[in-house]
């Protein structure tokens, strides 16, 4: 395919960023816009020193749509990846607000800039959240939607705003890709996940522990309905997710119609298995104890991926061991824990 004007919302977080470069790879010419608010500066300079070339970088907010207008008016994108949203799930209990404002609102901002520009062309990160607690394991993407907090709510909303939208003109062509649990980093080890504050999720709150940050992993409950009593997700390697917007955004030129996809690798793993697995590739002694159940929690994530296979041709490549080791290698390397 040859390659294509793209505006990349929140490109300079931790998905988004590895997605500039799988974008950038494809031949592609990617315009991040990203308010910074939950992403490093740094990441901007990594990015241009892994790929040699300047990144091109606008610093708005995904609601100011003056901001949106300008950009349009001079990238002409034709499409766009739109990552730029809010994720902690504790968080969106807390401030339900700013997770609609973000989430929908920066959402109808950004579309109606698009349609004003006469680009119609997007893919929406969803998540695994939208289906609550699943009835059936693997999950299909037929799978009902089920509100746990406010942010998967506010996924839920998306997703159904985004289908009213494709049905009310055929010109959208929209990929809804269903993430499951994001881990790993870049080969080059120069971008990875690193939250500013103590992780909330499982694999950085292990990589931090492995470096000696944080004391202990406590792990949220063992008696689940699962093999040995602790959660189980389906952890996909952040750069095989990347690869599945490049196959999406192919798609919806390919195409011209829409689709809706989990993003997963079809196998689960518990909380003790990743925690081995993390052992193993840092050839550290990892403390853990068991802890109560973290309010909210789902027993089991496992994706279908069967969809993804058949509509994008996407098949994950990367292990869980291969997750674990690039995490290890980031972390404990000299370009992670900037504090800008
Ligand atoms: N866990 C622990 N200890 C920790 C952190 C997590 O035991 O310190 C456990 C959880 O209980 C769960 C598993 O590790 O069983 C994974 O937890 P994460 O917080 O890493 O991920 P979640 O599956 O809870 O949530 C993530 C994203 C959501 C998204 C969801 C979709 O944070 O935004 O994946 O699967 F919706």
């Amino acid at each position: 395919m040859a390659g294509r004007r793209i505006l990349l919302t929140g490109g300079a977080g931790y998905i988004g960023s590895h997605t500039y470069l799988a974008l950038s790879e494809a031949g592609h010419a990617v315009t991040i816009l990203d308010s910074f608010e939950n992403a490093r500066r740094s990441v901007v300079d990594r990015l241009g020193r892994i790929t040699g070339r300047p990144v091109d970088v606008i610093d708005a907010d995904v609601r100011d749509a003056a901001a949106l207008d300008a950009a349009f008016a001079q990238g002409r994108f034709e499409a766009v990846v739109h990552f730029a949203a809010l994720k902690a799930v504790s968080d969106s209990v807390k401030r339900p607000l700013d997770y609609f404002d973000v989430n929908v609102g920066g959402l109808t901002t950004l579309l109606k800039v698009m349609e004003a520009h006469d680009c119609r062309r997007l893919v929406f990160s969803s998540s695994a959240t939208v289906y609550g607690v699943p009835d059936e394991t693997p999950t299909p993407e037929t799978a009902e939607f089920r509100a746990m907090n406010p942010y998967g709510q506010t996924k839920i909303i998306g997703e159904q705003l985004l289908g009213w939208l494709s049905a009310s003109d055929p010109r959208w062509a929209i990929g809804i890709l269903r993430y499951f649990n994001p881990a790993g980093a870049h080969a080059s080890t120069m971008i990875g996940e690193d939250p500013r504050d103590i992780p909330n999720n499982l694999m950085p709150f292990i990589s931090k522990v492995a470096t000696g940050e944080l004391p202990k992993i406590s792990v949220f409950g063992d008696d689940y309905d699962t093999p040995d009593g602790t959660g189980v997700r389906d952890y996909i390697h952040v750069e095989d997710l990347a690869r599945g917007h490049v196959l999406s955004l192919g798609k919806l030129f390919e195409s011209g119609e829409g689709h809706l996809v989990n993003l997963g690798t079809g196998r689960g793993y518990s909380v003790l298995e990743v925690i081995s697995a993390y052992k193993r590739a840092s050839n550290r002694d990892l403390a853990f104890e068991i802890a109560p159940r973290r309010p909210g929690d789902v027993p089991i994530y496992v994706a279908s991926a069967e969809k993804a296979a058949e509509v994008l041709g996407f098949r994950t490549e990367k292990t869980l061991d291969q997750m674990c080791a690039s995490s290890w290698a980031w972390i404990s390397g000299e370009h992670s824990g900037g504090t800008d």
